[in-house]
């Protein structure tokens, strides 16, 4: 659709700016301009300013700035095209005719969309029928409520041909229902049959709330588990997230977006109010879902399985998004249980751990870290070399020059840590008191859930050295994400009795308290133990580069400083 520049200037004209941004934001009358709380960012004190004579938003704090238009899509992320049409219908202007080939492809857009809803219509109406009756037991059986049915739509295609009688009823375009992948032909027989056939109906929804595929799940087991509607001139799966319409306004509102694998997890955690979820449609998350995504919030968090696969997939969507990033925006990850889906963690009242994991999803950079150390080793210096070079490589890929330049100086800092901290423990293995050890360990097990968070901390410092140590931690932690009881073996009798006097004596919040500044003191040892050997090393060589990682680590320090005073 094309819209002249004098059809754009009319509508600027007829709608008042303030009126517009009234229905969303709170605005006060201060001479000839309004001011309030800016929408596009967070502030306590006023400093978006609209100024209906010019026609246009400033804000002093952000710098967000723009006209009638630029404030639907950008604060209502609304499409360029519907927002002028909504300003048209506003303003009761009409809009502009368009061409006679842009009319032929709306009209025909429309009329797929016609038969769509039809065929939509007739799998809800479906699921109260004596033979529905069995994909109803199934969603109830999936936990699944009677409101949440209608709200996504939910319907069963039954055996038989319904579907062709009823489009046939409607005086739908065989034809164009075949090839929207709703109808298929048998070519010995000569006619039309149903396509999809005794599943539960998952309709696909665009921005707008329009049908523009379905996905059917069969009820028991058996290949395919989800059949898809193939792409059509109306569904582009790569373009298209499943539940987006009903997440849009809580990804924005949030600032957050959680990506999970199956129709089903999007579902599920919206009837437990995690709105702001979508899926992939059964492919690999792609560079065009990435920047939808973007332009709603800065950093989705994207859910994978545990298991080795899922930790694939995750590897894979970190490599696809890596070239992309720009300032601001981001992914982050989360990794679930092995075995568990975030349906079955709703389903098991996991919550609890489900937030843990979202609010604990992992940045970008240590995911990237993590992959690098993963498919490297680095004892030796020629792994060391290898690993620099084949990170530095990657680095490379990174579009934006300020991140890749950002990158690198983070990599190499984390290169320098990790060899100096190898070659230190090859000289001294047992650095750590047994009795932190002891206190630490004890801790976790007296309160997993709470120090769940440090399992990262912990795990990045290689904190545990002895093999006795870190097998018990590592297998608390696994029994924390999957919400199972922690082991303990009977002869760690010194341990137990540490748990009991923690339990008794304090609560899970200073306990928390106390690791944290552990953690922090530990780390700040570590880093004046490097910043000593720098200064020495600066005192022989006088290298500049020295010079430089010196500064670092001195801020370094003192952030840290300030964190344990606090
Ligand atoms: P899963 O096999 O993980 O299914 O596929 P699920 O979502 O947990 O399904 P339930 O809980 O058993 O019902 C994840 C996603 O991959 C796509 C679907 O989009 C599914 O939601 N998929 C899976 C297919 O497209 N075809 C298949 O045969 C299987
Ligand atoms: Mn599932």
């Amino acid at each position: 659709m094309f819209f002249g520049p004098e059809f754009l200037d009319l509508l600027r004209e007829k709608i008042t700016l303030s009126d517009l941004i009234a229905r969303r934001v709170k605005l006060t009358r201060k001479g000839r301009e309004s001011l309030g709380l800016c929408p596009f960012h967070k502030e306590k004190t006023p400093s978006f300013t609209v100024n209906d004579e010019k026609g246009f938003y400033h804000c002093f704090g952000c710098g967000a700035h723009g006209d009638v238009i630029r404030f639907l899509t950008d604060c209502e992320k609304m499409p360029f095209v519907e927002a002028v049409e909504m300003l048209a219908q506003m303003s009761s202007v009409p809009l502009p005719k368009n061409d006679e080939k842009e009319q032929a492809r709306q009209r025909h857009q429309s009329s797929l969309a016609d038969i769509m809803e039809i065929a939509c219509q007739y799998f809800q109406s479906q699921l109260k029928t004596p033979a529905g009756q069995k994909a109803c037991d199934y969603l109830k059986g999936r936990g699944l409520t009677g409101q949440t049915a209608k709200t996504f739509r939910l319907g069963y295609a039954p055996t038989g041909s319904g579907l062709l009688h009823e489009l046939k009823a409607k005086g739908c375009d065989l034809k164009v229902a075949q090839k929207l992948g709703l109808l298929a032909f048998n070519q010995t027989r000569q006619q039309f049959y149903d396509y999809f056939y005794d599943r539960v109906m998952f309709p696909i929804f665009d921005r707008k709330k329009r049908v523009i595929g379905f996905s059917g799940r069969m009820l028991e087991k058996g290949e395919p588990k989800y059949l898809n509607s193939p792409e059509t001139d109306l569904f582009h799966k790569g373009e298209q997230l499943f539940g987006l319409p009903f997440a849009i306004e809580t990804i924005r509102m949030k600032n957050e977006a959680i990506v999970v694998e199956g129709n089903m997890d999007v579902i599920s955690l919206h009837q437990h109010g995690w709105n702001q979820t979508v899926a992939p449609l059964g492919t690999a998350f792609t560079e065009k879902q990435v920047q939808l995504l973007w332009k709603l919030c800065d950093e989705p968090i994207m859910c994978f399985d545990g298991d080795s696969a899922g930790q694939r997939a995750m590897i894979r969507a970190m490599n696809r998004a890596l070239p992309l990033l720009v300032p601001g925006k981001s992914l982050r990850f989360a990794v679930l249980p092995s075995g568990m889906d975030p349906d079955d963690m709703m389903r098991q009242k996991s919550d609890k751990i489900w937030k843990n994991l979202i609010q604990n999803a992992q940045s970008f950079i240590d995911v990237f870290w993590a992959d690098l150390l993963a498919s490297h080793l680095h004892s030796t210096p020629e792994q060391r070399a290898k690993l620099q070079t084949d990170a530095l490589e990657k680095i490379k890929l990174i579009q934006n020059q300020e991140i890749r330049r950002l990158y690198e100086s983070e990599i190499k800092q984390r290169l320098k840590k990790l060899f100096y901290r190898g070659a230190k423990k090859n000289v001294n293995i047992q650095l750590q008191l047994p009795q932190e050890d002891l206190f630490l360990l004890a801790s976790l097990y007296a309160y997993p859930n709470e120090l769940a968070v440090f399992s990262e901390n912990l795990s990045s410092l290689n904190y545990f050295s002895g093999i006795r140590e870190t097998a018990l931690f590592n297998g608390w932690m696994d029994a924390v994400l999957e919400g199972k009881d922690l082991p303990m073996p009977e002869t760690e009798k010194k341990l137990m009795m540490q748990i009991d006097k923690i339990k008794s004596t304090k609560t899970p919040e200073m306990v928390t308290q106390e690791v944290d500044r552990w953690l922090c003191g530990k780390q700040l040892n570590r880093l004046k133990e490097e910043f000593a050997q720098k200064q020495a090393e600066y005192f022989k060589t006088e290298n500049p580069a020295i010079k430089e990682e010196i500064e670092l680590l001195r801020c370094e320090i003192e952030n840290f400083s300030q964190m344990q005073d606090e």
